[in-house]
């Protein structure tokens, strides 16, 4: 059932944008007023709901100290109620009509400093600075910034509003509010820390293969050698059960560090 209504979401995205439904066009007279299902580059505009909105930012457990970047920002309203929790905050929108549109919706708010707008496609835009990203474009887009929201620093967070990323699962999703009737599901990721390889230990090594945020291997130590079970990146955080013990630990680089059942101390060295 959820699966067909994201489907019937993501066809009523897409014919909207190919069957070109008007736009209002800027006059001099009448100040622009984008219309619900109005074509856009990759994908028509429909805002996301208020209450959504927060929700995805509270997903997103932003701080003060991220910096947020909407991709395909449409009217402002992620960005500029991103900068009123504190954040610097950025949109990037094709239409140009909707940034000017969003800048004078954040001036008009107050935090037109923090909230800005840059004309331009998301595909050929820099955001990788970016400590939260957001999103509400369609699967198949979410698909095509998979490989660069990858490379991001681990423990980027992204929350997409109705489309998931294909086959890389979520780390959290919600379903919005009990009043929602449309576009109402929220998904997170947390970028990954890349541990894919060998890494050298105590007395023996750990082997990790990993599909996006989850891990699957083998841990051998004193020539004894047990798959890993229950493994996961979350950010540079990593942890897994071996032997009946509990590793959890950190990433950074070609190093881990971290703790077995709560106190004994464990590191790793990657050798490949
Ligand atoms: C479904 S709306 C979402 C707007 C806003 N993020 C929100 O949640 O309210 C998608 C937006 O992406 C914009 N867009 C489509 N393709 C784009 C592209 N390649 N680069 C930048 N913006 C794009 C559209 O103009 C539209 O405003």
């Amino acid at each position: 059932m959820r699966q067909f209504q994201i489907l019937a979401a993501a066809c009523a995205l897409t014919l909207l944008s190919a069957q070109g439904i008007s736009a209002q066009q800027a006059t001099t007279a009448t100040p622009y007023a984008p219309t619900v299902g109005q074509p856009g580059k990759d994908v028509v505009w429909v805002p996301t709901q208020a209450a959504l909105v927060e929700q995805m930012l509270d997903m997103a457990e932003v701080t003060p100290q991220d910096y947020l970047v909407d991709l395909g920002s449409g009217d402002g309203r992620t960005v500029i109620a991103a900068a009123k929790r504190g954040l610097r905050a950025h949109g990037i929108e094709f239409n140009p009509d909707l940034v000017e549109l969003s800048r004078r919706n954040a001036a008009a708010e107050g935090v037109g400093e923090r909230a800005t707008f840059a004309q331009g496609d998301i595909f050929q835009s820099d955001f990788s600075r970016a400590t939260v990203v957001t999103m509400f474009l369609l699967q198949s887009l979410n698909e095509r910034l998979r490989p660069i929201l990858l490379d991001m620093e681990p423990g980027t967070r992204v929350v997409s509003n109705t489309f998931t990323m294909g086959n890389w699962e979520p780390d959290q999703q919600i379903s919005g509010e009990p009043n929602c009737t449309s576009f109402c599901r929220a998904y997170k990721w947390i970028i990954p820390a890349k541990v894919e390889g060998r890494w050298r230990m105590a007395g023996g090594e750990l082997r990790l293969t990993q599909s996006y945020q989850m891990l699957t291997g083998t841990l051998t130590l004193n020539g004894r050698a047990t798959e890993i079970s229950d493994a996961r990146m979350q950010g540079r955080q990593i942890s897994f059960s071996a032997d009946g013990r509990r590793y959890v630990g950190e990433a950074r680089g070609d190093r881990m560090t971290g703790q077995v059942d709560g106190a004994e101390a464990w590191t790793a060295q990657r050798e490949s």
